[in-house]
């Protein structure tokens, strides 16, 4: 069966690392069975500490040394040296209780390295397909994930606050995957809202509304506190709407 891709999009703050991380939470709990990737595309990798992981590699040192070696002389074709990094993928994968993570690192200098970047996607989309569910946390929108980590994804989850400009942001980022990127559904959810009774008004530009997380301190002091979203309790009220959120998104 191919994974289900859930990939988080939308303007920086409005809560993609939060929600992703409770994203990967309630699937591990729903399917201990199933096989869950989460894949933190932020450079910064907030995803990493928000899932209690400390990533040795990222995607991009293997990328570095590929090139450095190239650059140094290496005798053996860039081709090959990008082939062995398939192996080495899997040292940069950490592997968890429940899910494995991968961080993508640092966005490559612009317009080079252009075999071995999209070698390196194919990398990420045959590692991508030996998992049931993939969640990644795209930082840094869809263009980006588009070029550094995957062409397809099943589920686009556009996160938004209930700002004009993270509503616009949002349906820009549609609009420019429509065109991109390969996905089946899209949806936006609505992060860090105070009260619910306003957000009726807001214009999604034709975008299903998936779900109104509310405003929650818990999850600001579990980001301060650097602690695991993995032990968020399941009745938190954020937790209960991503849930509700990825049932009516069919992820569930
Ligand atoms: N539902 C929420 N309630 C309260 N604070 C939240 C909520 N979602 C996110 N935050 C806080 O907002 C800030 C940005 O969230 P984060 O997930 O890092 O956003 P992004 O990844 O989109 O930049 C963090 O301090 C986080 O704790
Ligand atoms: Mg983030």
């Amino acid at each position: 069966m191919e994974p289900t891709i859930i990939a988080l999009t939308g303007k920086g703050g409005v809560g993609k690392t939060s929600i992703s991380a409770t994203i990967v939470k309630i699937l591990t709990q729903k399917y201990p069975d199933k096989k869950i990737l989460a894949i933190d595309a932020d450079p910064a990798i907030g995803l990493a500490t928000a899932l209690g992981v400390t990533p040795k590699i990222t995607l991009d040192d293997i990328r570095t040394e590929i090139i450095d070696s190239v650059e140094n002389g290496d005798t053996k074709d860039a081709m090959e040296l990008v082939s062995e990094s398939r192996y080495k993928i899997f040292d940069a994968i950490v592997q968890r209780d429940g899910f494995a993570f991968l961080a993508i690192g640092r966005p490559e200098a612009e317009g080079c390295y252009c075999r071995i970047n999209s070698y390196l996607k194919n990398v990420i989309e045959m590692v991508s397909s030996q998992f049931d569910y993939v969640v990644i946390d795209g930082e840094a929108g869809i263009e980006q994930i588009n070029r550094r980590v995957m062409q397809k994804v099943t589920h686009l989850l556009l996160v938004s606050d209930a700002s004009r400009k993270g509503m616009e942001v949002v349906k820009t980022i549609r609009d420019v995957a429509e065109e991109m990127v390969e996905f089946d559904k899209v949806g936006i959810l609505l992060n860090r809202i105070e009260d619910s009774t306003l957000v009726k008004e807001l214009d999604t530009g034709g975008i299903e509304l998936l779900g109104i997380v509310p405003s929650d301190k818990n999850i600001l002091q579990y980001d301060i506190g650097g602690k695991n979203f993995m032990e968020l309790p399941d009745n938190t009220a954020v937790v209960v709407e991503i849930r509700k959120a990825l049932e009516k998104f069919n992820v569930i």
